[in-house]
């Protein structure tokens, strides 16, 4: 796959615009990154917060089912963030990137035809003042105090899309130990949430082979293949 990367100060949403590109016939490998979005999307219908401080890039890629291409993202993503600051990130199923119990970064795949527009937003030296209260003390960032920022923009986006690109060509088959290496929910209790609302509990018991999450609860298993959970505070 060629790679060619564009870069923006800021746009409405990478993936909107790679996916209006994808419409007029862009090559995969097409990368646009942006140091800001006005409308940065999340999953389920969400926004995603997107200042000054973060990188927020879309790669077009070939088809694939957008659940194992966003587990190998997270994969991707994280040993990025490792090769180049060092940092040791953990995954929350199914696209969550945490650092110290934080999210430093998020990922969206969006089927477009016969192609994925893959999202990728990190927030990399964005400041804590410059998350909304909402997200305040679920949001971290990899660099929170800029003057301490070792590493620099170019060098992470480089290597995910060098991390990226591998896993896509099936030329890593260790991506799915990692990610569940990388887990950070078997063991815990979650809130299972479908649409906005809280749907369930229970006590996270694996992963399965097709990224599946298996909760169980007085001896019933629910298997998740969308959705989210969050994990219940003692
Ligand atoms: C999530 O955590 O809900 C997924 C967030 C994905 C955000 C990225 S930022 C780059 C790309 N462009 C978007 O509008 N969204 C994705």
């Amino acid at each position: 796959m060629n790679i060619d990367i564009k870069f923006f100060d800021s746009v409405d949403s990478t993936n909107k615009r790679l996916r209006e590109m994808a419409q007029s016939g862009c090559e995969n490998g097409t990368v646009i990154v942006a140091w800001s979005q006005t409308e940065g999307r999340g999953r389920l219908g969400r926004s995603f917060c997107s200042p000054h401080g973060g990188i927020y890039m879309s790669i077009l890629l070939p088809y694939d089912e957008t659940m194992m291409l966003t587990a190998k993202a997270a994969v991707a993503v994280k040993r990025a963030i490792y090769e180049i600051t060092g940092k040791k990130c953990r995954i929350k199923w199914v696209n969550d990137i945490l650092l110290d119990g934080k999210k430093v970064c998020g990922i969206l795949a969006e089927a477009c035809e016969k192609q994925v527009v893959l999202g990728i937003g990190i927030n990399f030296s964005t400041r804590s003042a410059d998350f909304p209260d909402e997200i305040k003390n679920i949001a971290g960032s990899l660099y929170p105090n800029p003057s301490k920022q070792e590493t620099d923009e170019l060098d992470l986006i480089h290597s995910i899309v060098d991390n990226l690109v591998k896993l896509c060509e099936n030329r890593d088959d260790s991506w799915l130990y990692d990610y569940k290496a990388s887990d950070c929910l078997v063991g815990k209790e979650v809130k299972i949430i479908q649409a906005n609302k809280v749907t369930g509990d229970g006590i996270v018991t694996e992963i399965d082979n097709n990224c599946a999450l298996h909760i169980m609860k007085n001896g019933k298993e629910t298997v998740l293949t969308t959705g989210e959970v969050s994990i219940r505070e003692k």
